[in-house]
């Protein structure tokens, strides 16, 4: 599976009383079915979390309150910071790519939303081991 990070914009379905946002799966929005839903909050001032990568795991994350920042390592180099801080602010992450959560504020909560269950298996946890896998993807793209 090719790495990929890409922002996304929910449609709000705002009116005079307030906003509302309706995820499904299999749409735009959240190319994959469903499988698992977490969430990060009260994080302690300061805490960088995540710090892995995924081989397979498709996700997307958005802060449905407060706020927070993913940063994300391509498996070329490339770092990208994406900042969530409002409920319509999203990120879809596929495949190989490091990724950090920090920048928390104190009411931040960060919805998760991942496309299978969870399994240890899928993670690369030594950023070293994820330099590597990277280098293999990029030389076997390279030799495409
Ligand atoms: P961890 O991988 O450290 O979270 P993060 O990458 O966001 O910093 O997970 C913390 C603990 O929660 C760890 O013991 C594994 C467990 N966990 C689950 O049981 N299910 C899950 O879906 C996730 C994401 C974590």
């Amino acid at each position: 599976m090719q790495a990929k990070v890409e922002e996304k914009r929910f449609p709000m379905h705002g009116d005079a009383r307030g906003q509302l946002i309706a995820l499904e799966s299999m749409s735009d929005h959240i190319p994959f079915e469903i499988r698992r839903a977490y969430y990060i909050f009260d994080t302690v001032p300061g805490t960088i979390r995540g710090n892995h990568a995924h081989k397979e795991l498709k996700q997307v994350l958005v802060c449905l309150s407060g706020a927070c920042t993913i940063s994300c390592e391509l498996p070329d180099g490339t770092v990208s910071e994406h900042c969530l801080d409002w409920p319509d602010r999203a990120l879809l992450i596929e495949g190989l790519v490091w990724r950090q959560m920090k920048y928390f504020s104190k009411d931040a909560v960060l919805l998760v939303l991942a496309s299978e269950h969870y399994m240890e298996d899928d993670y690369i946890r030594d950023y070293d081991e994820f330099r590597k896998a990277a280098a293999k993807v990029m030389s076997q793209e390279s030799s495409k």
